[in-house]
């Protein structure tokens, strides 16, 4: 049974990708952008057929070491000021799941210089090769963000990537891209809204699937990606995870189910990729202008999730967890009616995670101010009151489960 969930290895990574890619200039598509560049070099170098997917899944999370607005502005500078930290942030995150462990080097390396003088120490052929193709695509995509025509920009573009032959880049790699660079198609590829199904098209019948665990490892790095924006929500979205399961298991939910409730508890502040680090960081009441912004975050969710096949039932219980029984929750505003079982566990699970934890402006609140906010909370309407005592019966072991968590030495 616990089979039934199988994915797409590189559909699944290409849909979180979405969410990474959010900067302060919304939603930018780097990800895709370099992981096709990377699949054109690819080609031109004749690479063979199993060398394309570690290099597509690589370079489609590459930045996965970066989660702020600040960190990611960083990396837009052409020659970028210390680039090792997120390299070295996204090889411990990538090598702590085992099927994208063998990734986990190729992030490493992204931005290792073919001359040596690198954090890494590595130099020259001794790069693996996947490593140089991102680093010099990632390159070019940076290089490419101007306004106006891409194709007037191009011979700009070449002539800046062969000026750091030998230097920056492989040599090697630096011709191949100059052969390539004189089809149109591929600058057009880059600007073009269509680019996803540009990628399906290279990686369309690709064979390798993932499955539940495999979802669920792969999922826990989006959860400390998304977790990572801000220091005030370290492991929220773990701590959310562990109650949901908890409270799907003293439902009833079977042994699959409670895995996916787990999976939708990490991945549903997807969303919260695309806010403004200020917004999150902010050490006090929103208003109404920041609140509008928060808004966006389910509703993201809700379409990224929304790409992965088989993923409906997780998208629901992930995405809806600020909508309220009385439908005055946002964004869909959904009523009870339209609330199932999983989604109503999802909502007290964050509103219990969100309150006993520490936020900027104050400690983690006391069992008796959680308990009167949940119970004003079912009194006018907004959670589920079966569910909300589920959880209050059991306090002590919620309430373990946040030491669990929180107490955790690791990343
Ligand atoms: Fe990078
Ligand atoms: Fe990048
Ligand atoms: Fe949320």
């Amino acid at each position: 049974m616990a089979d039934q969930l199988k994915i797409q290895l590189y559909k699944l990574l290409s849909a979180f990708s979405l969410a990474m890619d959010y900067n302060r200039h919304g939603l930018m598509r780097h990800h895709q952008r370099v992981a096709l560049l990377a699949l054109y070099l690819a080609e031109e170098l004749q690479l063979s057929g199993e060398e394309y997917l570690p290099l597509f899944c690589s370079a489609i999370i590459h930045d996965a070491g970066s989660s702020t607005f600040r960190e990611k502005a960083n990396l837009e500078h052409f020659e970028v000021n210390n680039p090792w930290e997120h390299c070295e942030r996204g090889f411990n995150l990538l090598d702590s799941v085992r099927i994208l462990k063998p990734l986990a080097g190729i992030v490493r390396h992204h931005h290792d210089n073919w001359d040596g003088q690198n954090f890494s120490g590595l130099s020259g052929n001794l790069i693996p090769l996947a490593s140089r193709i991102i680093y010099l695509a990632d390159r070019v995509d940076i290089l490419a963000q101007k306004p106006g025509n891409i194709l007037d920009h191009r011979d700009e573009i070449v002539e800046k990537i062969q000026s750091k032959s030998g230097t920056m880049f492989d040599p090697g790699l630096v011709e191949a891209f100059s052969h390539i660079a004189q089809k149109e198609c591929l600058w057009l590829d880059l600007t073009n809204q269509f680019i996803q199904s540009r990628l399906e098209q290279n990686l369309g019948n690709c064979p390798v699937t993932v499955n539940q665990d495999e979802i669920t490892g792969i999922s826990l790095i989006f959860s400390k990606i998304i977790d990572g924006k801000s220091p005030f929500t370290f492991r929220h979205s773990q701590l959310v995870a562990e109650v949901a399961r908890f409270l799907a298991e003293k439902i009833g939910f079977d042994k699959e189910q409670q895995n996916n409730m787990y999976i939708a508890g990490l991945l549903h502040d997807l969303g919260k990729l695309s806010i403004p680090d200020e917004i999150l960081e902010k050490p006090g009441r929103l208003n109404k202008v920041e609140y509008n912004v928060i808004k966006q975050h389910t509703y993201i969710t809700y379409q990224i999730l929304s790409n992965i096949d088989c993923f409906e039932e997780i998208n629901s219980w992930a995405s809806y967890h600020h909508e309220k029984l009385d439908g005055t929750g946002y964004p869909f505003h959904l009523t009870g009616k339209e609330l199932t079982t999983g989604s109503r566990v999802m909502a007290v699970a964050d509103i219990f995670s969100a309150l006993i934890e520490d936020r900027p402006y104050r400690q983690g609140m006391s069992r008796n101010e959680i308990e009167k906010i949940l119970v004003g909370q079912v009194k006018s309407r907004a959670i589920d009151g079966e569910i909300a005592g589920l959880l209050l019966d059991s306090y002590g072991e919620a309430e373990d489960l946040k030491e669990k968590i929180h107490g955790r030495e690791e990343l």
